[in-house]
């Protein structure tokens, strides 16, 4: 298949702009190659329910992507509040908890919803150090690991993690789970994306769903950066094939 002919890859564009106009911009620039967007904590404040139905109804699976962090009954009520917007999927913390999670899913099921829910195991911007300042003793590592088990046992659809643990997920959790993966970066950067990889890297590792902000809105020429990316995943599915 190739992947520029079509809007079915697994490419997740983070819509990361500054505002709904630039928001809008960028759809219509390399709306005709991505299937998947995600909208982060800045969009939804400015645009909210109804920014995500434009958005669903210019024909894109949409990504809400929250992290939510609470204790379970607030994790219902918001899973309860979401589940009707049409939205594709929405994450949620896995350090919240089996409780939070296992809260989550029933939300959604009671709702008759198919909006499929995330845990995030550790943000990608974290690398051993600073993960040891957050949680003493615990290795990021493990920290990962358990937080892929809390996932299995609660019944969530999948996860978010870097392409670096992709093999560890794999191992704990087999194909169960769907795996979003961020902290891609097609060429070396300095930023705050701690445990990166590239797009072909992250492919070839396993991952479902590919999610990719800054290289592509603050490139130059944000459609080519798109089409570049959307080559390197192809080359990572036949890599796994070989
Ligand atoms: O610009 P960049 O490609 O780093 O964007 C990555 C996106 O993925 C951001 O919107 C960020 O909020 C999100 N994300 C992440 N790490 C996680 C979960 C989500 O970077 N663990």
């Amino acid at each position: 298949m190739n992947m520029a002919d079509s809007r079915k890859n697994p490419l997740i564009l983070a819509l990361d702009t500054h505002d709904l106009a630039e928001a809008r911009e960028f759809l219509a620039t390399v709306g005709s190659l991505v299937n998947y967007v995600k909208i982060g904590p800045r969009l939804w404040t400015q645009g909210g329910a109804p920014f995500l139905k434009e958005v669903s109804s210019r024909g894109f699976e949409v990504f809400l992507d929250l992290k939510l962090h609470d204790i379970p009954n607030t994790i219902a009520g918001a899973v309860d509040a979401l589940s009707d917007l049409g939205i594709w999927a929405l994450t949620l913390h896995a350090g919240g908890g089996r409780e939070m999670l296992e809260a989550a899913v029933s939300a959604r099921d009671d709702a008759d919803s198919e909006m499929v829910l995330l845990g995030v195991t550790v943000l990608t911007s974290l690398d051993a150090p600073s993960f040891n300042r957050v949680c003493p003793g615990c290795r990021l590592e493990d920290a990962v690991k358990s937080r892929t088990e809390l996932c299995v046992e609660s019944g969530i659809d999948g996860l978010v993690c870097s392409p670096l643990d992709l093999p560890g997920v794999k191992k704990t959790a087999g194909d169960s789970l769907v795996t979003v993966v961020p902290g891609i970066r097609p060429w070396k950067v300095s930023d705050d994306q701690k445990r990166s990889a590239t797009p072909l890297e992250a492919i070839r590792n396993g991952a479902d769903y590919l999610v990719v902000g800054r290289p592509i809105i603050q490139a130059d020429d944000p459609k080519a950066a798109t089409l570049e990316i959307l080559q390197e995943i192809e080359e990572g599915f036949r890599c796994r094939k070989s």
